[in-house]
């Protein structure tokens, strides 16, 4: 599987709630790569929290910062990526990982996305809103492009080491 990279990395892709994060650690472990996430990356480089950030300078800014980043992480060599929710929308990041790495959708149903962003309150997205709702609003502008991705891995209800198997499967 590793050899079929072929020197790219692993860049996840979806929505909030996805599993981004958890599935990008165990695959990382699996294939033998390091592991970053580009939302704490991100934060590590503003000196502050993503909420922070979109307060303070907006959410322009934001994106512009996450562009640098996952530029930066990405030319540093092969790894697994997990990126925000937002990040492939962005065309020059989209061009970018199309040259350095296999792209994977993690699609969800919205019911499943829901309950993992729960309760959880630092995403500035959601602040003050109904989390269905913009989940899906977020659905109809992005999965069009989503699905540009290289594989698509529907995730369902499945455990974090049902689609990690998943996604190893398909590469
Ligand atoms: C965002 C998703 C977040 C984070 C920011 C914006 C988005 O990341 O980058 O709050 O636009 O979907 P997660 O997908 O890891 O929650």
């Amino acid at each position: 599987t590793r050899a079929a990279l072929a020197g790219r990395s692993v860049v996840l892709v979806g929505l909030m709630g996805a599993g981004k994060t958890t599935i990008g650690k165990r695959l990382a472990t699996k294939l033998q790569l390091p592991f970053h996430d580009a939302d704490a990356e991100i934060e590590r480089a503003a000196g502050c929290s993503i909420a922070e950030m979109f307060e303070r300078w907006g959410e322009t800014a934001f994106r512009a910062g996450e562009r640098r980043v996952i530029r930066r992480l990405l030319e540093g060599g092969p790894m697994v990526l997990a990126t925000g929710g937002g990040a492939y929308m962005d065309p020059l990041t989209r061009a970018l990982i199309r040259t350095r790495a296999v792209s994977v959708w993690l699609r969800c149903p919205l019911e499943v996305l829901a309950q993992r962003v729960a309760g959880r309150h630092h995403r500035p997205l959601l602040a003050g809103r109904d989390a269905r709702e913009v989940l899906r609003e977020l659905m109809a502008i992005r999965h069009p492009t989503y699905e540009k991705a290289d594989l698509v891995i529907d995730c369902d209800n499945d455990t974090s080491e049902e689609t990690t198997r998943a996604v190893l499967g398909a590469l």
